[in-house]
């Protein structure tokens, strides 16, 4: 049975069918990829879009694995600039933090108490030290962005405890995504475990859609409550990035107007990486 404009609504409302469920169900709305553009901003991503964010991740993975292979005590942070500037280049890609907002470098190295956006220069790594290199590629205009913390020759307790929080964090976020979960369920997982060990989570920065740009929306906060924010739908594309530090979350910039240090000075560790909600679940696609 058809349900006519002027009949009453199916819903109970008492209002006729056109003034009430009708729109709600008109074509415009039921597109869920206008609706999450119309209220949220965030742009679906689709298949062939999806394939190119892969391949940008590839080269983010590729690049963070060369990394690895190169950092030790005794070698400069802008020698993790050059090695990852370089080898962006030379895959016909580019570094998008260079002059990302007036960003100095091609990649942002964050070394113990720095929280992110450390800037690459003179510095030394040392012994002991725990240090994240923040990786984002634009390969053929698309974009993915992924970043670890490595931990550079005999670490401190505390050192490996930071260091496996955060990391612990970022498997707990990712797990919870999928069709019908909400940004909120991320945040709650992420914030539950880390404040369950004793850490804080930073509020100041946050994960983000992207793809198409470097950061997009939405915002994909490390904290929350179960069953809040924006409802996930296959095609989101964004990351997940928890700042675990040891000590309080209160956060301060340096002087150089782009690094983040902990109030305290307490240890701060970061993992990271893309992901796309699929109908299944998820897909990272800067996977480790
Ligand atoms: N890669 C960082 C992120 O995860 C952003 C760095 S912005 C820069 O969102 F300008 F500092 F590079
Ligand atoms: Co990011
Ligand atoms: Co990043």
């Amino acid at each position: 049975m058809k349900i006519g404009r002027n009949d009453p609504c199916p819903c109970g409302s008492g209002l006729k069918y056109k003034k009430c469920c009708m729109r709600k169900t008109s074509k415009r709305e039921t597109n869920l990829q206008d609706l999450y553009y119309t209220k949220h901003r965030i742009r679906l991503k689709e298949d062939k879009d999806i394939q190119g964010i892969r391949t940008a991740g590839d080269l983010v993975m590729q690049t963070l694995g060369l990394v690895q292979g190169h950092i030790r005590a005794g070698i400069s942070t802008e020698s993790i600039n050059s090695l990852v500037h370089d080898f962006t280049l030379k895959h016909n890609a580019v570094p998008a933090p260079l002059n990302y907002n007036g960003f100095p470098k091609s990649v942002c190295v964050s070394i113990n108490e720095e929280i992110c956006h450390g800037i690459p220069g003179p510095r030394i790594i040392e012994e002991g030290d725990i240090v994240n290199v923040d990786v984002t590629s634009i390969v053929n205009g698309y974009y993915a962005d992924a970043n670890q913390t490595f931990l550079v020759g005999q670490a401190t307790e505390e050192a490996r405890k930071i260091v496996n929080v955060a990391l612990e964090c970022l498997r707990r976020g990712l797990e919870q995504i999928g069709p019908g979960k909400t940004l909120g369920d991320i945040g709650w997982a992420i914030q539950d475990y880390a404040e369950g060990r004793g850490c804080s989570v930073v509020r100041e920065m946050v994960g983000h859609g992207v793809g198409f740009d470097f950061h997009e929306p939405p915002q994909v906060p490390h904290f929350g409550k179960k069953g809040e924010g924006i409802e996930l739908i296959p095609g989101m594309v964004f990351t997940v990035e928890p700042m675990i530090n040891l000590g309080g979350r209160e956060l301060k910039i340096l002087e150089d107007k782009w690094t983040a240090v902990t109030k305290d000075r307490s240890l701060s560790a970061q993992f990271e990486q893309t992901v796309v909600v699929t109908p299944e679940g998820y897909e990272s696609l800067t996977p480790f």
